[in-house]
């Protein structure tokens, strides 16, 4: 496992490095990133590169025995660069040019930006893509910006004609009769600003996805073409953010990382590993967690520090999750710059500041892990998939319908029971193979590809359980209305034997009775509810409202629909159930789909996660107290007394002793 800081090096005199890294390797770090923003030190003019100083770095850390990842800059242009060729800054929806100075203000889009971004990764290529003592590259830093120049209008025309090929098949898929909207030359069709046609809109996202994957492509070219293939490459990602489409964008890429940050309060593990769940299905592989804040943020409402020890579990947290790396951001701040108050591990004086300990505590835990096993060769492995579309976030926040509807909450509103149940999930693209999976829950997949049904029907086929939220199957691929009610695919209406009559944005809750396994409980749907139709005499009805709003009253709120040969069935949820309701419904559903707990108690506030290890029946089973106080974990029955404590080397014995914010990881064989 990699351990290590951001470190910006052009920041310092070359005179103080040796003690950064001294006091880098007494933290047990073995991994460092630099350069992602130094362009005006590598390149201070146009065509004079500098890269001794890099050099010199390089050696340094290697001699101590820190791998290096190597930035490409490209998310700071130098300032001669925006002076002499102003159509590389991004262009705002307002029309203003983004000003020079805050990052990220290039247009991605720009064939001179990608020009000159191509010659600074060629040059750094020449020089460092033979050296072994790099291990990767990290392109740029976390994409995000969406240009609004007229240039970029032009390539989103050009675009829509490779895509759609004729204006007659662009103008159907977007039904652009209504309100004569209908197109008759590529050059009149606009850039989306604000609400607009869903169809516009949705190609606009894909768009943004396409400027996306091909600036990234200009670059993973130029390093795959002179770099050792040793070197892998990867982008730092921002977990939710949905500027443009993951899935397409992390597919030219060797590994995904993403930078995780709390900002202000405190980390909360059930909403947080579905974002290392998310991350690591991006790619379907194990991923780096490149950032996380040691301590503190600056650029949040409330920068307060994480409690003593909250880092601690949320590294091992990351770990549990899939990360086979952690480092935080950054070593130092700069004396200047927009940064000067974040969290880091050294202080303005160049002494470790109270958090060092904290970190250098993980060293060794990492220390240690790494003496007695290869973690990179283990991952999560689970029966439960939650889907996740960028087109269904993306058609659903541009119509809410209610405005507290939010896809995000809706996929969490499955991720948190499960979390709390210590049942492991995966979350994968709606399009992703099925195959592995017990049960599948698409929540709110409101954009339904005849790919994901397809995918959906053969998991049924199998014998899967597959579950459909609400919002689901309403629309085609290019966010039209299917021409039949949710779920609109005819493969999935006739396993589900079930339709959705007429979906509510609601102002108040609606009652809602569950009769899941045999006892009844009372909940409520908040925000969203779906009246289902059973379409098929072997559909049951497993919920249904209660007294509302007239319509929804006695109406079926969650169907069963007809099991197949191989156990099969779909259940159509049509209400956002509460939270108690909700974990009813989790639970039954793990329980039908014979899904076992990590961990068969729960304990409120500890997680229990594995990651297995390929071809094998060894697993980590990683304890992680998230709670202030201390917790004993009754291992008696669960656990060979003898099992140890990877980062103690102490047996638990029966009952795992784990202080305030503790964590034990132990090596299992479930074969046993
Ligand atoms: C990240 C960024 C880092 C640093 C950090 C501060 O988003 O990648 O460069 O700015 O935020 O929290």
């Amino acid at each position: 496992m990699y351990y290590g800081a951001a470190w910006y090096p052009e920041h310092w005199p070359a005179a103080r490095w040796d003690e950064d890294i001294r006091l880098m390797r007494s933290a047990g770090m073995n991994v460092c990133r630099i350069a992602e923003f130094a362009w005006s030190t590598m390149e201070p003019t146009e065509g004079y590169y500098t890269f001794d100083w890099l050099e010199c770095a390089i050696d340094k850390l290697h001699s101590n025995g820190i791998a290096v990842v190597l930035g490409t800059p490209t998310a700071a242009p130098p300032a001669w660069l925006t002076h002499h060729h102003p159509d590389t800054i991004a262009t705002e929806q307002d029309g203003r040019l983004a000003q020079h100075g805050n990052r990220c203000h290039y247009n991605p889009g720009s064939i001179t930006y990608q020009k000159y971004a191509r010659r600074i990764v060629e040059q750094m290529v020449k020089r460092f893509g033979h050296d072994p003592r790099i291990i990767g590259w990290q392109i740029d830093n976390e994409y995000n910006r969406v240009d609004y120049s007229e240039d970029t209008g032009r390539r989103f025309q050009a675009y829509l004609k490779d895509v759609y090929g004729s204006l007659d098949a662009l103008n159907s898929h977007w039904s652009t009769a209504y309100w004569s909207q209908s197109y008759s030359d590529w050059r009149e069709i606009p850039i989306p600003i604000g609400p607009h046609n869903p169809g516009l809109m949705l190609a606009f996202r894909h768009f943004a996805t396409r400027v996306w994957a091909d600036f990234q492509r200009v670059q993973v070219d130029s390093i795959r073409a002179g770099a050792l293939s040793s070197h892998w490459i990867t982008h730092n990602f921002m977990g939710w953010f949905d500027g443009f489409d993951h899935y397409v964008v992390s597919k030219d890429l060797d590994l995904v990382s993403w930078d995780w940050y709390v900002g202000s309060g405190h980390h909360d593990y059930l909403s947080t590993g579905v974002v290392h769940d998310l991350t690591r299905g991006l790619k379907r592989q194990n991923f780096w967690l490149m950032e996380t804040q040691p301590g503190c943020v600056n650029w949040s409402q409330n920068n307060n520090m994480l409690n003593k020890g909250e880092a601690r579990c949320m590294a091992w947290h990351a770990v549990a999750h899939g990360a086979d790396a952690l480092l935080y951001w950054q070593w130092r701040s700069a004396y200047g710059g927009q940064e000067q108050l974040h969290g880091s591990l050294i202080g303005a004086d160049g002494a470790p500041r109270p958090f060092y300990s904290e970190a250098a505590q993980i060293g060794s835990d990492i220390a240690a892990l790494n003496s007695s096993l290869d973690l990179s060769k283990s991952t999560p492995v689970n029966d439960v998939a939650i889907l996740h579309s960028y087109d269904s976030r993306w058609s659903i926040n541009a119509q809410r319908h209610n405005k507290s509807f939010d896809p995000v909450a809706v996929l969490n509103q499955y991720a948190r029971p499960f979390a709390a149940q210590n049942i492991g999930i995966d979350v994968v693209s709606a399009e992703a193979a099925l195959e592995t999976y017990k049960l599948v829950i698409a929540p709110a997949i409101a954009v339904l590809t005849e790919t994901s049904e397809a995918e959906m029907a053969a998991f049924v086929e199998r014998g899967g359980t597959l579950v459909l939220g609400v919002r689901t199957g309403q629309k085609d691929a290019y966010n039209a209305l299917l021409p039949a009610l949710q779920p609109g695919r005819p493969l999935l209406r006739k396993l589900a034997g079930a339709e959705v009559a007429e979906y509510y944005a609601l102002d108040d809750s609606a009652p809602v009775s569950l009769n899941l396994a045999g006892t009844t409980s009372e909940g409520e749907s908040k925000i969203w509810a779906e009246l289902l139709r059973p379409l098929d005499d072997a559909t049951k009805v497993v919920a249904t409202y209660g007294e509302f709003n007239g319509w929804l009253d006695g109406g079926a709120a969650i169907t069963v629909g007809p099991t197949n040969a191989n156990g099969g069935k779909v259940i159509v949820v049509g209400a956002l159930l509460d939270d108690d309701a909700q974990g009813e419904l989790t639970e039954w559903l793990a329980q039908i789909a014979s899904i076992e707990p990590v961990w068969p108690d729960h304990i409120e506030g500890v997680e229990f996660s594995r990651r297995r290890f390929k071809d094998s029946d060894e697993e980590l089973l990683f304890i992680i107290n998230h709670t202030r106080s201390a917790q004993d974990v009754n291992t008696a029955g669960s656990l060979d007394p003898a099992t140890v404590n990877i980062l103690t080397q102490q047996p638990v014995q029966g009952t795992l002793h784990l202080e305030a914010y503790d964590v034990a990881v132990l090596k299992i064989n479930i074969g046993v």
